[in-house]
C-alpha cells in the first residue's frame, strides 16, 4: 500500500549541524507524527550528502579519509536527530552502496536514452555553489554571496539535456499549481522558466574531484552534486525494485528556500520525467532562520546557533516548541536567546507548567488522587467543553496545512483558558467549604484536568516527550489517534501520576548560549 512518503533535505556532510538543520528535520517530524495521528501511515526519510568539493577539501585540510570524515558527520547529524526526538524511518547517506548503484543505473539509463553528450565547456565557475554560472545571475553588478569566488573555467564534461523539457515542467507547473508550497513559491520558479534553461551539467573530471560517484560511461569523471544528492529519495525507497511503488511518487519533499530553484523544482521533476518517474506531490519550502542583524544563519557566518546546546540545556521539547511556534513556514524567523527565553518563560513554564502543576497538585491534595470525571455543570464548563472540541478541530485543520505556529497558538489558547477558568472558579476555596463546594470543586478539576489532557494530546507532534509526560501524570496513555480524540472520551477512574516539573524555571539573564564561534 501507498504510504505518505516525506523527505528532507540530506544535510552537506561538511559541518556540524545547526539550527537550519534541526529546525527542518523537527518541522518534517512533527508533519509526520501529525499525519499518524490521523490514521495515514508514513514514512519519513531524511540523511546526509556526503560527495562534493567542499567535504574533499575539508577531509584534505584535516588530513583525514573523507569517508572516515563522513562516517564521523553522520554519527553527529544522526545524533542531533536523536537528542531533538526526530524519529526519521530511515536515513540515507550517499555513500551507501544503494545510493551508489541507482545514481549509476539512472546515469546509465540516461545515457543510453541520448540524454546526457559529451561537450567542452567554457565558462564562470563558482567554486562555492559548485556550479557554472553567467553573467545573469550578478545582483547588482556583484556575484551573490552564496557563489563564493567567481572563476573562469573551460573543461570537457557531460551534460543532461534539461533544456529540452523546458515547456513540459511549465506545463506541469501550470496544470499543478500546488506543487510547491507557499503558492508564491511556484509564480517565482514560473518566473524564473521565463529565461530560456540551459542543459546541465553533471559531470567534475576526476582531477578536480575525485570525492563522488563515477560516471558510468566514463571512468575519468564523476558526477556532479546535484545529480547524486537528489537521487537520495528515489534510491533509499528501492527504485528499480518491486517495493518502490508503495513510496513514489513522494508526497512531499520539505526543503529551505535556497534549494528549491533551481535544484528541486528544475533540475529533479525534469530528472525524473527523463526517466519516465511522475514528479513528487509536494515540496514544502520553509524560510531561512535568521541571526541577529537579519543575516542567514550558517556556519561560514560564525552566527549558527548549536540547536544541541538548547536541548541539553532546556529539553528538546521546549525547544523543538520554540522553533515550530516562532516560523511561520515559508517565512524567515529571527532566533535570539532573549526570544527563546521569552517564549519558554510565558508559554512553556507558566502557562503549560502552572496549569499542569496546580492541578495535579490539587487533585493529590482535595481528591486524594484522583481524577474526577468531567462533568457540565454550568456555563463556564459548556464553554470549556465548546472550546476544547473547537481546538481539537482547528489544531487538525491547522497541522493539515503545515500550520504549526498556528496550531501551537490553539492550543495556548485553551491552556491560557483553563488557568483562567480556574482562577474564576477558585478550586482552593471550593475545597474549604461544604458538601455543595466539593460537589463543585470536583467539577472544576475535572474539566481542568479533561482541557489539559486534550492539550497534551494536541501537543504531541511539537514536543512528544513533554505530551507523553503530562498524560503520565493524569493517569492516561496517549490515544495515538486525533480522530477519535473528544471531550470526555479517556478511562474513568484514573489516577494522577507521579509529579514532575517539566519547564523547570530558567534563571539566568542576558545571553547564557552565545552563538558558536565561526
Ligand atoms: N545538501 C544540500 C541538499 C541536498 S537535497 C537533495 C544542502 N545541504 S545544507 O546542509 O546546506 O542544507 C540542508 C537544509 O538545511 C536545506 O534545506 C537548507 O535550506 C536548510 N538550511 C540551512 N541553513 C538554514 C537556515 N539558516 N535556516 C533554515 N534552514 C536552512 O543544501
Amino acid at each position: 500500500m501507498k504510504c505518505f512518503y516525506l523527505t528532507t533535505a540530506i544535510d552537506y556532510a561538511n559541518g556540524s549541524p545547526h539550527l537550519g538543520h534541526a529546525y527542518e528535520k523537527i518541522l518534517a517530524d512533527a508533519i509526520v507524527r501529525a499525519k499518524r495521528l490521523e490514521g495515514v501511515p508514513c514514512h519519513f526519510l531524511t540523511g546526509l550528502d556526503e560527495h562534493g568539493q567542499k567535504v574533499q577539501e575539508t577531509a584534505e585540510r584535516l588530513g583525514q579519509d573523507p569517508q572516515f570524515l563522513c562516517d564521523a558527520t553522520a554519527e553527529e547529524f544522526k545524533g542531533m536527530c536523536g537528542h531533538m526526538e526526530v524519529a526519521y524511518d530511515d536515513y540515507v547517506r550517499t555513500t551507501e552502496l544503494r545510493h551508489k548503484k541507482v545514481v549509476r543505473n539512472i546515469l546509465q539509463l540516461l545515457s543510453e536514452k541520448g540524454e546526457i553528450y559529451r561537450t567542452a565547456y567554457c565558462g564562470l565557475y563558482s567554486v562555492r555553489a559548485e556550479r557554472f554560472v553567467q553573467e545573469k545571475d550578478r545582483v547588482g553588478g556583484q556575484w551573490p554571496e552564496d557563489f563564493g569566488e567567481v572563476v573562469e573555467l573551460r573543461e570537457e564534461n557531460y551534460f543532461f539535456r534539461l533544456g529540452k523539457y523546458q515547456d513540459w515542467l511549465v506545463d506541469f507547473l501550470q496544470k499543478n499549481s500546488d506543487f510547491i508550497y507557499p503558492a508564491y513559491r511556484q509564480k517565482q520558479v514560473l518566473e524564473f522558466l521565463k529565461e530560456p534553461l540551459n542543459d546541465l551539467c553533471i559531470s567534475r573530471p576526476k582531477s578536480r574531484l575525485r570525492w563522488g560517484i563515477e560516471l558510468p560511461f566514463d571512468g575519468d569523471y564523476v558526477t556532479y552534486v546535484w545529480f547524486d544528492a537528489l537521487i537520495n529519495y528515489i534510491s533509499a525507497v528501492g527504485y528499480g525494485t518491486e517495493s518502490f511503488v508503495n513510496f513514489w511518487p513522494a508526497d512531499m519533499h520539505v526543503i529551505g528556500k535556497d534549494i528549491l530553484a533551481p535544484a528541486h523544482a528544475v533540475y529533479w521533476p525534469i530528472m525524473l520525467h527523463a526517466v519516465g518517474l511522475p514528479p513528487p506531490r509536494h515540496l514544502l519550502v520553509h524560510g531561512w532562520w535568521l541571526a541577529r542583524g537579519g543575516a542567514k544563519m550558517s556556519k561560514s557566518e560564525g552566527n549558527a546557533v548549536r540547536p544541541m546546546d538548547y536541548a541539553a540545556a532546556y529539553g528538546p521539547d521546549a525547544f523543538r516548541y520554540f522553533v515550530l511556534r516562532e516560523m511561520n513556514v515559508g517565512q524567515d524567523s529571527n532566533f535570539s536567546h532573549e526570544l527563546f527565553v521569552a517564549r519558554y518563560r510565558s508559554d512553556l513554564a507558566n502557562d503549560l507548567g502552572n496549569l499542569l502543576s496546580r492541578l495535579v497538585s490539587m487533585m493529590n491534595r482535595y481528591c486524594g488522587g484522583n481524577i474526577p470525571p468531567p462533568e457540565i455543570q454550568g456555563d463556564s464548563e459548556k464553554d470549556l467543553k465548546i472550546l476544547a472540541e473547537r481546538s481539537i478541530a482547528n489544531v487538525r485543520k491547522r497541522c493539515s496545512a503545515y500550520d504549526f505556529a498556528g496550531a501551537l497558538e490553539e492550543v495556548l489558547s485553551l491552556i491560557r483558558a483553563t488557568n483562567r477558568y480556574l482562577e474564576r472558579r477558585e478550586p482552593w476555596k471550593l475545597a474549604k467549604g461544604g458538601s455543595e463546594e466539593q460537589i463543585f470543586l470536583q467539577i472544576c478539576l475535572g474539566a481542568g484536568a479533561e482541557c489539559l489532557r486534550i492539550s497534551a494530546e494536541l501537543l504531541f507532534p511539537a514536543m512528544p516527550a513533554a505530551a507523553e509526560r503530562i498524560l503520565a501524570q493524569l493517569g492516561v496513555e496517549r490515544t495515538g489517534d486525533w480522530r477519535t480524540l473528544a471531550w470526555d472520551n479517556a478511562p474513568a477512574g484514573r489516577k494522577t501520576g507521579e509529579r514532575a516539573i517539566l519547564f523547570p524555571p530558567i534563571e539566568e539573564e542576558g545571553n547564557a548560549l552565545p552563538a558558536v564561534p565561526a
